[in-house]
């Protein structure tokens, strides 16, 4: 009887498990109910009692060496295929939340599309910028007060770097070195040294466009501003253009879309007014153009700009632009677009 069990002790080391079928063929000879081990055990009251001491601390050591054979080939063959077995697959599944636009995007990406309908390109340039770009090139006067350290960023103590106060920089960027025909969109990020506050902020975005050709003239930009004022704010929508200043155009003016909140009747939005302040425009002064070697004489032009948190407060009726920048999940998940 002992005999027999050195032979068992040899069939399980030498028993040949190379896949989870002589596996599983392992465990019903050896450990199943009906196995060789389990009926070792049973066989055990039958043994005379001079040796059931040996016989004893013989089959526990056959039962250790087979369930550790056993332990060791299951974890080799622990197959995905067996712990999708082990999942509850009647759990549901891990939700993969969709991220939304920023509305600045949104309205950025919606102002592109309409203006790219009228042939515009998009055009970007650096965030630091040299006094010329910003304000000499545009006929900006030396003793303007935008030139001071209360409106604008300076990056260095001589004062030639700065972080730009609007988009026109990138006009005359593309003007220095393109002739005209030019048409193109200026999207970007800009800087005052202002307080912030509901209506305010140092850091915002604007969107300005630029048109250089022969024979352009003001009726071309009223017709430009217009479409555009129609395709963002309903077909129903009407401008007007109040005669304004800038250094960089002339003339210039202010433009007002009727109030898409209230039609024009007048609402807290619009102040009662029924007009919604919208952007700045106006012919490119020929200043401008001569600064950046285009022939003012052969050429003329129009520029326009605006503000885009603006314009995102008048289309959703944001009462407080600090929102915009607090990255609060509860205001951005509200917008969801196309754009
Ligand atoms: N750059 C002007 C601003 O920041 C906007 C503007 C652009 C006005 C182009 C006229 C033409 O207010």
């Amino acid at each position: 009887m002992l005999a027999n069990l050195s032979s068992i002790k040899e069939e399980i080391i030498n028993f040949n498990i190379d896949n989870k079928d002589s596996l599983e063929q392992f465990r019903i000879k050896f450990l199943s109910k009906k196995g060789i081990i389990p009926q070792l055990f049973e066989s055990f009251k039958n043994v005379e009692p001079a040796q059931k001491k040996e016989y004893g601390v013989l089959i526990n050591e056959l039962k250790v060496a087979a369930n550790e054979k056993l332990e060791t080939f299951s974890n080799q063959f622990d197959t995905t295929e067996q712990s999708i077995g082990q999942s509850d697959l009647s759990l549901p599944a891990n939700s993969m939340p969709l991220g939304s636009r920023h509305p600045i995007s949104i309205i950025k990406n919606e102002i592109c599309a309409i203006f790219s309908k009228l042939g515009y390109v998009i055009s970007e340039g650096p965030e630091i910028e040299d006094d010329w770009h910003v304000f000499g090139a545009l006929n900006f006067a030396p003793d303007h007060p935008a030139r001071d350290m209360q409106d604008t960023f300076f990056v260095n103590k001589k004062e030639e770097l700065l972080l730009r106060t609007h988009t026109s920089s990138v006009q005359i960027r593309i003007m220095e070195k393109t002739q005209p025909p030019i048409r193109i969109l200026m999207p970007g990020r800009v800087f005052r040294n202002e307080a912030i506050s509901a209506r305010a902020h140092c850091v915002f975005h604007q969107i300005e466009g630029l048109y250089i050709d022969e024979n352009v003239s003001f009726a071309d930009l009223k017709q430009n501003l217009l479409f555009f004022a129609r395709e963002l704010f309903g077909s129903q929508t009407k401008i007007r253009l109040r005669p304004s200043y800038f250094p960089f155009t002339e003339p210039s003016a202010e433009m007002d879309v009727s109030c898409s909140i209230c039609g024009g009747k007048g609402c807290n939005i619009c102040k009662y007014s029924g007009w919604l302040e919208v952007l700045g425009c106006g012919m490119v002064h020929p200043n401008v153009l001569e600064n950046c070697k285009i022939d003012s004489k052969k050429y003329t032009g129009f520029a326009f700009g605006m503000g885009i948190e603006r314009i995102v407060m008048l289309k959703y009726q944001i009462k407080d632009l600090r929102l915009y920048f607090e990255s609060d999940l509860r205001f951005l998940k509200q917008f969801t677009s196309a754009y």
